[in-house]
């Protein structure tokens, strides 16, 4: 390499990784994210396509990932030998001697001994699992795949396999969801010991059924209620030893997601595989959104990069601004120099808080976040 690719490269050397594999079994009918029923006479072409998506970006930057995030869709609806050939494939290309943290999207319905053992064997550190909810009536209503004992089951055969860092998925303010069926699912995932608890608000996102449904007043939320959910999640898992390190994120002391932290602290990040977002300085792309045409485009040499845009100094600021004020850390009171007005109510309003020479969101400034972070844009 010449001393002029070396200054290139390493002006572009990336840290995190993420890449998107689209397939479900089933399609949830509340789920905006890019996916596509699995077709298993596309996937091997679709893991070839990755690889050679890879093959391109490591002749463009230096990767040495800190983090590997695999999600979806559902990584796991890939077969044990797809995900072998996959990951032992990210094995070869790159240097992984910095890597700390490679995170793989499960569900709960696809998750078998011999695949996490593979997983657990390619250097796979965490796995984050789908629950949702332990109800089983509540898991019907979300048109999920798998029941709550299965749910179970795959928790600790992935423990079993060797993963010490499991992250439980679960949302709250479903359909119908009562206030005691929402505390229950807390006390069933703490019973686990999990070591990360992702709990989100169920929302109603544009092109999605669950969507339609409420537009036509067959489904009803109540802002009221999920309101109550969120205290409620607070408080019953920082009893139980977890810490809130972002709004919708608890991890035990020492879990928290190296990955999800670095995009919160405005790192860049290279997204590979269909609908994936790269942010690089001042840049920022995304995949097309559709696999078919991404392995169409990828295995002809082409690039799969559908759209892109310049960031500001403005755009930087003000994402930096909405992501750290919801994470315990806060935002720099810096940042919010020029908001001295709305700062001062938010504080007399016990919204906000200083801590450190940052502004951080009180519990009841959490349940308000994005009214305040708006304030701010
Ligand atoms: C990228 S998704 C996919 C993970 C995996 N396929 C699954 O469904 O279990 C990650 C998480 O986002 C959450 N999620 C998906 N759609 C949501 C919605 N409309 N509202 C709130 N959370 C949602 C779910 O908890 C889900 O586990
Ligand atoms: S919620 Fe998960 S399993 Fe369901 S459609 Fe979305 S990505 Fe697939």
């Amino acid at each position: 390499m010449t001393s002029d690719t070396d200054a290139l490269q390493s002006s572009h050397r990336l840290r995190h990784i993420y890449v998107h594999i689209p397939f479900c079994a089933r399609i949830c009918p509340y789920c905006a994210f890019y996916k596509d029923l699995l077709d298993r006479s596309q996937t091997w072409r679709f893991c070839e396509a990755i690889l050679r998506d890879l093959d391109q970006q490591c002749a463009s930057f230096a990767l040495t990932p800190e983090t590997i995030y695999f999600g979806g869709g559902t990584p796991t609806a890939l077969t044990t030998s797809q995900l072998e050939f996959l990951l032992g494939g990210f094995r070869q290309r790159l240097d992984l001697s910095s890597l700390a943290e490679w995170t793989i999207e499960a569900n709960p319905g696809s998750v078998s001994a011999h695949k996490a053992a593979l997983l657990r064997k390619l250097g796979v550190t965490r796995v984050s699992l789908g629950v949702q909810s332990w109800d089983n009536e509540l898991l019907k209503v979300l048109g999920r795949e798998h029941n709550s004992q299965q749910a179970e089951q795959s928790f600790h055969v992935l423990r079993v396999a060797g993963f010490l860092n499991i992250n439980v998925d679960l949302m709250f303010g479903l359909p119908g969801q009562t206030v005691e069926q929402w505390k229950s699912t807390l006390e069933k995932t703490i019973a686990l010991q999990p070591d990360h608890i992702s709990a989100y608000c169920l929302t109603y996102e544009e092109d999605t059924e669950f969507f339609l449904r409420q537009a036509r007043g067959e489904l009803l939320q109540d802002t009221d209620t999920d309101a109550a959910f969120f205290e409620m999640t607070m408080s019953i898992l920082e009893d139980a030893g977890y810490e809130q390190y972002e709004i919708s994120n608890y991890a035990r002391p020492g879990f928290s997601s190296v990955h999800n932290r670095a995009y919160w602290l405005g790192k860049d990040y290279l997204g590979i595989g269909p609908s994936a977002f790269s942010t690089v300085g001042m840049n920022r792309w995304q995949n097309v959104c559709d696999y078919r045409s991404y392995a169409d485009r990828v295995l002809s040499g082409q690039s799969p990069r559908a759209s892109a845009e310049n960031l500001t100094n403005e755009m930087k600021r003000m994402e930096r601004i909405a992501l750290s004020l919801r994470t315990s850390d806060g935002v720099s009171a810096s940042e919010l120099n020029s908001f001295a007005q709305e700062k001062n109510e938010f504080i007399a309003l016990g919204l906000l808080r200083e801590s450190n020479g940052n502004l951080v969101l009180t519990r009841k400034g959490k349940e308000l976040a994005d009214s305040v972070a708006e304030a701010f844009l």
